[in-house]
């Protein structure tokens, strides 16, 4: 091996870069239907005062038109923010109590917002105290249907859930039974409800019977009902085991879509969801994995591709974005000021595997393996674009809420650099997790692997390699020669040398 350079070896997961991870299906940023003004929102935290951890939620009219945002700030002593209203991050007039376990209660009215921690006020904002005019229009009134509860700004959020709601009777709410558990203060008769599925529940168990204040979970799967009261589980019905053929062909499967408490119900009073864990972005570390999408939209049916990207820190990078106009156009934030033709149209079948690849210099796309665009960030007029997007920065993705194409995605993965060598053997790193390593090896111009090339693997300095020999061959399906996820560079000290 006539190779100078020296490189780590860290993490194990890689594939030859064209077929071979499973897609996912892609879920998109989404707007999370809430009547703020009709029902609380609760968030669970457990960040600590002076972390500088923030909740931060945006809120949105029923069109998905941006209204203003809520946000507290874990500083110490602790800050909040009401967007048009506060001009800045401001102490808390009251401090929260000192468990680190915290739930906050976010209530709008037509003229206030009022925040408590753990049953403690900590604020009672009137619009109509705002010194700024903006305040009052903006939040006065009932307008909030929508919320999304912001995880790149505001890292404190991890759970949320709707405040208790008072039981109307034969109203069907929305409710999708399978993805969200029901619960339901105090006693039990309930029925669930679809247009055509109305099954009462059994009896309660007597686990509850001493307590006064009963919690009742309802969680459904396909297959099955789980009822627990204060935590006890009551039931476990498996739909197969009723001697009712209805009961699988009315509850299996994902089915139920809304809920109504039934007239003859005497017993719920308040319900509401349980926790919802806030989504996060999708961990992605785009210098060291190409990210592949599929879709099927049409050339002029302007549907939309849009991935925003973020740093270590979550913060904001830029988006990347692709418009199927008759002629296909795309979008760098921070780069480009405006929609742009893509250089090269894409080809013409409709299932089409688009691939985003970036470098520490630029964006290269590809559709169904043909080059369409190769942006350099240095040839931008935009300061920003070399900026925000130079290096090795993207560590997290996360579809947009206006992405209306992308269908699934998976990683193509790039596997070498020849950065500081000559040769014509390629150096194999691995996406690399020990940072102080990427620092060192993620520079230089990145190529992927293609059937018949040949990568050799070394270790850095007093390591040696370990589970297969240093020459791995990329095969005509893609698939390695070698299984790379047994090869590990094991630092010489921690060998078992007896
Ligand atoms: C190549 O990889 C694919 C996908 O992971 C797998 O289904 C297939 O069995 C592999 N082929 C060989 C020869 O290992
Ligand atoms: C929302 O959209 C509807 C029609 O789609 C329109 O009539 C209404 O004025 C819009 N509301 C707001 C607040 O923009
Ligand atoms: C939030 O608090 C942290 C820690 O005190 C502070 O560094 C940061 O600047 C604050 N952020 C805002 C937006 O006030
Ligand atoms: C996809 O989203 C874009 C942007 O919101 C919109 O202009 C377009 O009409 C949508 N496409 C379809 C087919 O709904």
């Amino acid at each position: 091996m006539h190779i100078t350079s020296v490189y780590f070896l860290t993490v194990a997961a890689l594939w030859c870069p064209a077929i071979s991870a499973e897609w996912t299906a892609v879920q998109r940023k989404v707007y999370i239907p809430w009547d703020l003004e009709a029902t609380p929102l609760q968030i669970k935290t457990d960040s600590t005062l002076g972390s500088g951890d923030r909740i931060v939620v945006w809120m949105y009219d029923k069109n998905s038109t941006y209204i203003s945002s809520v946000g507290v700030n874990f500083s110490s002593p602790m800050k909040y923010l009401i967007q048009y209203c506060t001009n800045s991050y401001t102490d808390l007039p009251v401090q929260p109590p000192v468990e680190v376990d915290k739930i906050w209660t976010f209530t709008k009215t037509e003229t206030a917002f009022i925040i408590t921690c753990n049953d403690v006020e900590v604020v009672n904002y009137l619009f109509a105290d705002s010194s700024n005019s903006g305040c009052f229009p903006k939040w006065g009134g009932s307008d909030v249907e929508q919320i999304q509860v912001d995880t790149n700004w505001g890292k404190a959020s991890d759970f949320y859930r709707a405040e208790w709601t008072v039981v109307q009777k034969s109203v069907n709410v929305p409710w999708d039974l399978e993805g969200t558990t029901l619960q339901i203060k105090t006693d039990f008769t309930l029925g669930i409800s679809n247009d055509r599925i109305r099954a009462t529940a059994p009896t309660a168990g007597q686990t509850c019977r001493t307590e006064v204040d009963k919690i009742w979970t309802i969680t459904k799967s396909e297959t099955n009902i789980i009822i627990t009261c204060n935590n006890v589980e009551v039931l476990n019905y498996l739909f197969t085991d009723s001697s009712d053929d209805r009961c699988v062909t009315k509850l299996g499967g994902d089915v139920v879509e809304e809920i109504s408490f039934g007239s003859s119900d005497t017993a719920s009073h308040l319900y509401r969801a349980e926790w919802t864990a806030v989504e996060r972005n999708i961990p992605w570390d785009l210098e060291a994995t190409r990210l592949q999408i599929k879709t099927d939209s049409t050339v002029g049916n302007f549907d939309w591709i849009m991935v925003n990207m973020y740093d270590k820190d979550s913060s904001y990078i830029g988006n990347v974005a692709l418009t199927f106009s008759s002629t296909m156009k795309y979008y760098i934030g921070s780069c480009t000021n405006s929609w742009t033709d893509l250089p090269v149209q894409p080809p013409v079948e409709v299932e089409k595997i688009w691939m985003i690849t970036k470098t520490e210099t630029a964006i290269i796309i590809t559709c169904n393996n043909v080059e369409v665009l190769n942006y350099l960030f240095a040839d931008s007029s935009n300061s920003k674009c070399v900026t925000r997007w130079g290096g090795d920065v993207v560590e997290e993705i996360q579809f947009h809420s206006w992405d209306n194409a992308t269908d699934f995605y998976r990683a193509g993965i790039l596997l070498y650099n020849q950065m500081g060598y000559d040769g014509a053997i390629p150096h194999l790193i691995l996406s690399a997790t020990v940072r102080s390593d990427r620092a060192r090896t993620q520079t230089g111009s990145w190529e992927a692997a293609e059937p018949g090339k040949i990568i050799t693997i070394i270790c850095n300095r007093k390591h040696v390699l370990l589970g297969g020999d240093g020459e791995i061959t990329c095969n005509n399906d893609y698939n390695w020669s070698t299984n790379v996820k047994d090869l590990e560079c094991k630092p010489i000290s921690k060998l078992d040398l007896r």
